[in-house]
């Protein structure tokens, strides 16, 4: 799958042009891309705690997030990250990692517009090695199978042994890609979020290649 044609951005870029509110640029990117962005509420609180309260996030050196959308978690993931740490984000919407650009301001973030099935290859161009910790707010469900299976097997690939795959999603579909490619899944379900939403936490990276 060919990574889109425009280039990999970097956080900390300022525009003097207006910039709509987080809810504001989440509903407009789900009114044009409903399937793809699956709601139009930022998650909970409450979620984001539960969802990486099982992280060591001061051992991560590498984390990756797929869907960051506004940067609810993005933001959440920088508070416990090490100094010395790097975040790279990367979704579809040109708009949230343009959003994330320039609301986010520290150099651990790599903000970059692509898709997760090209993580291997956006990861080697930035020159990054394993990962640590991957966290997804993908819409598993409405992803072709093949792209949902190739984003769980690059993504057991890139984690190190004993590396965390989270996800959350509304639905389960997410869950025989995790068995099939990692050794112990978690799971849970958390109702205070609009969507309800599965929680997914996932180690022992099953490697194919
Ligand atoms: C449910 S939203 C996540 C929202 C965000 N994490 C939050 O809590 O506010 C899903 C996100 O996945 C992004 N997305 C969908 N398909 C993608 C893909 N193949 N690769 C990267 N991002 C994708 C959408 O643009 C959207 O930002």
């Amino acid at each position: 799958m060919a990574i889109p044609d425009h280039p990999l951005h970097s956080a900390g870029s300022i525009s003097s042009e207006p910039v709509p509110s987080p809810l504001g640029i989440s509903f407009g990117e789900f009114l044009k891309h409903p399937l793809k962005v699956g709601s139009a509420f930022p998650a909970s609180d409450r979620m984001v705690r539960r969802m990486l309260a099982p992280i060591k996030w001061g051992a991560v050196g590498l984390c990756i997030e797929y869907g960051p959308g506004t940067g609810v978690f993005t933001r959440a993931i920088l508070s416990r990250l090490p100094r010395s740490a790097t975040l790279l984000a990367v979704d579809t919407s040109r708009e949230f990692t343009r959003h994330l650009q320039r609301h986010i301001d520290d150099p651990r973030l790599r903000a970059v517009t692509g898709t997760a099935a090209d993580i291997e290859q956006i990861a080697a161009r930035l020159g990054l090695g394993q990962a640590d910790a991957i966290l997804s707010g993908l819409p598993f469900s409405t992803l072709p199978q093949e792209t949902a299976a190739a984003i769980v097997a690059s993504s057991a690939q890139l984690l190190r042994p004993g590396g965390h795959f989270l996800a959350y999603q509304m639905r389960a579909a997410v869950h025989p890609h995790l068995t099939r490619h990692f050794a112990r899944v978690d799971k849970g379900f958390e109702w205070w979020n609009i969507p309800p939403c599965h929680l997914y936490w996932a180690t022992g990276p099953r490697r194919s290649r």
